[in-house]
């Protein structure tokens, strides 16, 4: 599938953003080890949370759905920390590394035999991360090039604790390891090199899990006998919100009001720097839901950003952001630096790689460096033909950076956009009446 944009009107007007996938993820996930059923408003149904809802129904665990187009509500009937059962096929993932890595940490806990797998692009990304500390626990895994790639085979039981230093600042990581630790028979304690993203522990704590954290350590002191079931709410995704902060705050004329998005302290790199480099964005009525705060967003064009430095604990919380921050980039007078990202190289994509060779396709001054890319600007960009390389991120940034552009600029693959934001491109339209 194809997006073709074209330059002009404003953005204007009140959205909401599709739920969290980070949440939603776990919603099913946790759901399903809870003793009862979870309640589950505004589930994403994008694609990688259905790969999710697959897997876990494919372990025994009934979702009951009321549907609809952008946001699901969903009940969960969870079976208990040993209520799952042995799947009678391969656990497919998708596209979704969240879905492969955290079920990874639960089957590890579990006294039978899986199989996990995904589309093509999850089978090129690491795996390594998670199958290294499992295996430490006491789990076998198996994969393609020893052990570090899907389809991974994972023979679970009775687990031992550990004290465990993530080598990346990866919440996926994290939250396998706290995941097997509901079946550890000592206490799992988790050192980060970065704040990422702490929405398991969150949750894991809602459901009466003895866990703590202090600074960048997290224990589960013993395993639990149980998890309560939640009754939750999942805020809009920022980083989906990302994608329209950035339009409307480049797109002259424009006012937007972005309802509800979740503000967790370990998301909201991006609106950090978006503040820095001048951009008018203000957070209204900032409140609670379900554990994790939220706000609406106010947004309004701005002309003269400043170009930015983003390096260290930053890049954890904007990690998924660093596309559209890229096009920002563009706009921004002086050089903008991105330093200390290369993880962007095992996303759905090589993301430093596919920023910088599609944006300059419209024009755009982009360095490339082994762990982020330095841009100059701001640069007038130009409408070019432009693909998405099957990532949704850069799918949805390219598109922003279209709005921008003279001429018409033509996003190839946009299919993938469905991967994380069901509905973009008929959200961006509406605001652009
Ligand atoms: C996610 C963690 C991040 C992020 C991904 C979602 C999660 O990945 O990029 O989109 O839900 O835990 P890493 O843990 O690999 O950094």
């Amino acid at each position: 599938m194809n997006l073709t944009v074209v330059p002009g009107r404003p953005l204007r007007g009140r959205v909401r953003v599709p739920g969290d996938k980070s949440i939603s993820h776990r919603a099913l996930l946790l759901g399903a080890l809870a003793a009862g059923p979870t309640r589950v408003r505004g589930w994403l149904p994008a694609n990688d949370c259905q790969a999710t809802l697959r897997c876990v129904q494919a372990l025994g665990i009934e979702v009951g759905r009321l549907p609809g187009a952008e946001a699901v509500d969903l009940v969960v009937h969870g079976r208990g920390l040993r209520g799952l059962r042995e799947p009678a096929d391969v656990l497919d993932c998708g596209g979704s590394g969240t879905t492969a890595r955290l079920l990874s940490g639960i089957l590890a806990g579990q006294p039978f035999l899986s199989i996990l797998t995904g589309n093509e692009q999850l089978r090129r990304r690491p795996m390594g991360r998670v199958a290294e500390p499992l295996r430490r626990m006491g789990a076998t895994v198996w994969g393609r090039d020893g052990g570090r790639l899907l389809p991974l085979v994972v023979q679970g039981g009775d687990l031992a604790g550990i004290d465990y230093t993530l080598p990346v600042a990866s919440a996926q990581v994290k939250s396998a390891v706290l995941l097997a630790g509901l079946y550890a028979r000592a206490s799992v304690t988790v050192r980060e090199p970065g704040p990422a993203r702490d929405h398991t522990e969150r949750m894991l704590m809602a459901m009466g899990a003895d866990l703590t954290k202090a600074g960048n350590v997290v224990t589960l002191a013993s395993r639990p006998t149980a998890l309560r079931p939640l009754d939750l709410t999942v805020p809009g995704d920022p980083s989906s919100a990302a994608f329209l902060l950035v339009a409307a705050s480049l797109v002259p004329r424009s006012e937007v009001v972005i309802e509800g998005v979740g503000l967790n302290p370990t998301r909201t790199g991006l609106l950090d720097v978006l503040q820095a480099m001048g951009a008018r964005v203000e957070v209204l009525e900032q409140r609670e839901m379900g554990g994790e705060p939220i706000g609406d967003l106010k947004v309004q064009a701005t002309e003269g950003l400043r170009a930015t430095e983003v390096a260290g604990d930053l890049v954890p919380r904007l990690i998924d952001e660093i596309p559209i921050l890229a096009v920002a980039a563009t706009q921004a007078a002086g050089v903008t630096v991105v330093r200390e990202a290369e993880e962007l190289r095992v996303k759905e994509t090589d993301r430093i790689a596919a920023v910088a060779g599609e944006l300059r396709k419209l024009g755009a001054q982009v360095e490339e460096r082994p762990d982020g890319f330095a841009i100059c600007g701001p640069t007038r960009l130009r409408g070019a033909v432009v693909e998405s390389h099957g990532d949704h991120r850069l799918a949805m940034a390219l598109a922003v950076a279209g709005l921008l552009a003279e001429g018409e600029t033509v996003v190839q693959g946009t299919e993938c956009i469905a991967d994380s934001f069901p509905g973009f491109e008929a959200v961006l339209e509406r605001l652009r009446g």
